[in-house]
Order: structure tokens, then C-alpha cells, then sequence
């Protein structure tokens, strides 16, 4: 099992670019089972994640080929409407699927996802969101299956008990592109790759409407274009990069982001002490000075995403004072707290607050990385920590960062993936 091996101390220093984000790919991916032709994809980046889709598209009978951050989907030869445990235990996100293929083929099943390092990830509000478009659903033997002879537009709910759901606001409205007459979805999540993922359907020739709003309206249509469409950028790789900039106090510039999809991460660094310019697609992060503990709670966007608390966590521990970021979303997200804390880090949890007391050298050590963010942390903190460490289950970090250890080393990191 590869892990990286990095030597801390010393600031980082230089250019990065940022990658295409995960989280809008995976369900355009999905999406272009809506049509039975090409789909092209730009800025998409070669992530373990990406390739998973590509794997379960090819699996429907698609044909897909991934060269030079280019995705080109072909999906005439697709037949079947099975999306197996083998595929959909490795990546949740697989059950994008769902929604085109009973728009297209009245059919789709796909094994449940199981269970998640982070906490329960139920999907009772996507099933409810289905059903409401005329969609007969059923679980049994580990598998969702959904059955729709036409899907009927209808007025949607999608509003949970933590808020709105990312995942159930795409899946609805890409079921409710090629159904008859309009949906309106209530509470719908408001995250950047929702509303990227709606410019891929409106470029394929979709009618969806309030994206970014918590109402979204698709006027159902009755066929579709092949499209090309570029994915924006990934806003957690960007604040990753910024956070790794801010915890060895270097001075960085990220290229081909969007500095307003992290309005929230940004004010908090800026707030800490941290110098931080944004232009229109670059930032720049430079130490300042004097740096101040913060106080965050995440919360949907736009506020602080979740994606975001491990690698702040990490920042923390080397800012002097309390700081303190509690966790609304995914109740088990402080697993990598005590892998931290084998680094000289002094975190308390209480509830869903971790009390970080900064400022206290973290030292290397053989650490365990348990999920994809959590795994950044533990980079973010060996980049800083004296000697050696060792992050195993680095496979975690590859399903979402995009040669990060090739990234950092550009920038002036000692990582070397083993
Ligand atoms: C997306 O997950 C992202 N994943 C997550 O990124 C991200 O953390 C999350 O949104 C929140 O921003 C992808 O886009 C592939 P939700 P998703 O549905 O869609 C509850 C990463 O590191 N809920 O918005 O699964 C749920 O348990 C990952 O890249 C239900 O109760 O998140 C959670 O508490 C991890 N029932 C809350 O809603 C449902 O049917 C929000 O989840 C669905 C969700």
C-alpha cells in the first residue's frame, strides 16, 4: 500500500494550478447517460474518484477515454442499468447514475453505498426526490432500484435534517430534465458544483432555472444534444493549497481557481492574520502576521464547508490560543484528530466541537490517513512538523487531489511517495 513520507519544515514557496473539481466531474460524468452520443469534458482531473466513473459508465456499455484532462464519453452502446457492489462500495457518487437511467431506460439499480468513515450517508432524501417524479422505488438486497415508465415533473422538497442535500438536489434535477412538464425543487443546495453541473445540462439543451437559488425549476424536455462542457475549479483543492501555503507560512499563488466559490475559508485565513489576495481566478497567500485563533462553524454553502474543517484543524494547531470548529454535517469527522494528536497536537472534542490549543511544535510520526480531507490534514501537518512522517492509506488522498505530492514538491514540500 503506497504512503508518502515527508519531511517537514519548509515554507512553501511559488505557483500552483488548480485542477477541475471532483465534485461537479463525477455527476456530468453521469449525466451523459442522458443522451446516446459523445459527451466531451474539459479541465477534468485524473483522480481515482474519475476513473471509478469511467468504470462504472464502461460497465453500463459506455466507452469513455480520459487523455490530457479531457474525458470523451461515448455512450451509444450503453445497454444495461446495473451499477454492481464492486464499483458503487469504492465510491458513493456512483449512484449518480441513477437519475439518467431512469429518465432514458425506466430503469436503473445500484447497490446501496454501505457505509462511510465520516458518518451515516443516508439517501432517503434522493429516493424521496425520485418518487415524487413518478418513480417507483426499492431497496432490497443492498440495492436501490427505480422504476419509472415516465417521469412527471412535481414540486420537490429536498430539505433535510442537516439542511440541504448536495447529492439529492443533482440527482432530482437531472431526473427531471427529460420528464414532462416542470419541477420545481424547494431547499435545494446551493454548492457551485450544483450549479455546474446544471450549465452541463443546459448546454446539452436542458431548461433548468435558479440555479444557485434554494428553487431550482426544470421545464422538462423532450430530447437532448451532445455537449462540451468545462468543469470549473475544484474549490476544496484550492483552499487545500491555501491551507498548506498558511500552515508553513510560505508565500503561494494558485492559478485557475475561483476565489468566490471560497469566500468563507479565505476570510477566515484573512482574519487569522494570513495575507490573501484574490483576483479573479488567482489567489495569493503570503504569512502576515500576528495570527489569531478562529471560531468556525461549517455549515452548507456558502458558508465554511465540511470539506474544509480537517485541513483548518491542522492550520490551527500552529496558530497560539483556542481556536475552535465544530462539525454540522458529517457527525464522525474528527477521526483524524488523534492522528493528530500522535503528532504533538492538542485537540479536544466535545461533541461536534474540536478545541484546538495552537501553537505547541507538532512533531513526525507514522500517521493513518481514514478519509479523503482528513488524509490532507495529515499532510497539511507533516508539512510543518519537525522530521519525519509517514501518512499511509494514501489511496484515501488520490480519489481526490490530483499529484498533490508533485504539486507541493513544485512548490518546494520534501514528499515522496513510497
Ligand atoms: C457532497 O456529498 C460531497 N460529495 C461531499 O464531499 C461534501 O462533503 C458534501 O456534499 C457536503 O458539502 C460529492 O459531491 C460527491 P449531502 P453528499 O447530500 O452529496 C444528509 C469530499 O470530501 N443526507 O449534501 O453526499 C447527509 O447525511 C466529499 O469530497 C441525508 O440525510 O452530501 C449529510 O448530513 C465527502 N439524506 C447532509 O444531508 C440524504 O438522502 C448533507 O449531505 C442525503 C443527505
Amino acid at each position: 500500500m503506497e504512503r508518502f513520507v515527508i519531511e517537514g519544515g519548509k515554507a512553501l514557496r511559488g505557483e500552483a494550478a488548480v485542477s477541475g473539481a471532483k465534485n461537479a466531474c463525477l455527476p456530468i460524468m453521469a449525466a451523459s447517460l442522458l443522451i446516446r452520443d459523445v459527451t466531451v469534458i474539459g479541465n477534468v482531473p485524473d483522480l481515482r474518484d474519475v476513473r471509478t466513473m469511467a468504470r462504472v459508465l464502461e460497465n453500463l456499455g459506455a466507452r469513455v477515454k480520459l487523455h490530457d484532462a479531457c474525458l470523451e464519453i461515448d455512450t451509444a452502446g450503453v445497454s444495461r442499468w446495473v451499477a454492481p457492489y464492486e464499483l458503487v462500495k469504492t465510491m458513493r457518487a456512483s449512484y449518480y447514475v441513477l437519475a439518467p437511467l431512469v429518465a432514458t431506460m425506466g430503469r436503473a439499480r445500484v447497490s446501496l453505498p454501505g457505509g462511510c468513515a465520516i458518518g451515516p450517508r443516508p439517501i432517503d432524501i434522493h429516493i424521496r426526490g425520485l418518487e415524487a417524479l413518478n418513480a417507483d422505488v426499492l431497496v432490497e438486497h443492498g440495492y436501490v432500484e427505480v422504476k419509472a415508465s415516465s417521469l412527471r415533473g412535481n414540486r420537490v422538497n429536498l430539505g433535510g435534517p442537516k439542511g440541504s442535500s448536495v447529492g439529492a438536489t443533482i440527482q432530482v434535477m437531472t431526473a427531471a430534465v427529460l420528464a414532462e412538464g416542470t419541477t420545481t425543487i424547494e431547499n435545494s443546495a446551493l454548492e457551485p458544483e450544483v450549479v455546474d453541473v446544471a450549465g452541463f445540462l443546459n448546454r446539452m439543451g436542458a431548461r433548468v432555472s435558479g440555479v444557485g437559488s434554494s428553487r431550482i425549476v426544470v421545464e422538462g424536455v423532450a430530447s437532448l444534444r451532445p455537449a462540451r462542457y468545462d468543469i470549473i475549479p475544484d474549490r476544496i483543492e484550492t483552499g487545500t493549497l491555501a491551507a498548506a501555503a498558511a500552515i508553513t507560512r510560505g508565500d503561494v499563488t494558485l492559478t485557475g481557481c475561483n476565489p468566490s466559490h471560497l469566500t468563507a475559508v479565505l476570510s477566515i485565513l484573512q482574519g487569522s492574520g494570513f495575507q490573501v489576495d484574490a483576483g479573479p481566478d488567482r489567489i495569493e497567500i503570503a504569512p502576515g502576521e500576528d495570527h489569531q485563533p478562529f471560531q468556525v462553524r461549517v455549515s452548507p454553502y456558502p458558508g465554511f464547508p465540511t470539506d474544509m474543517q480537517a485541513q483548518m484543524v491542522a492550520l490551527a494547531c500552529t496558530i497560539p490560543g483556542i481556536s475552535a470548529m465544530t462539525e454540522t454535517i458529517f457527525e464522525n469527522r474528527f477521526i483524524y484528530a488523534s492522528e493528530l494528536m500522535r503528532m504533538g497536537a492538542d485537540i479536544r472534542i466535545d461533541q461536534n466541537t474540536a478545541f484546538v490549543t495552537g501553537g505547541s511544535p507538532l512533531t513526525g510520526a507514522q500517521v493513518m490517513a481514514s478519509d479523503l480531507r482528513a488524509s490532507a490534514a495529515l499532510v497539511l501537518a507533516a508539512l510543518v512538523a519537525k522530521g519525519e512522517t509517514e501518512v499511509s492509506r494514501i489511496y484515501h488522498l488520490d480519489r481526490g487531489y490530483e499529484g498533490l505530492e508533485v504539486k507541493l514538491g513544485r512548490l518546494g514540500a520534501k514528499v515522496r511517495r513510497c
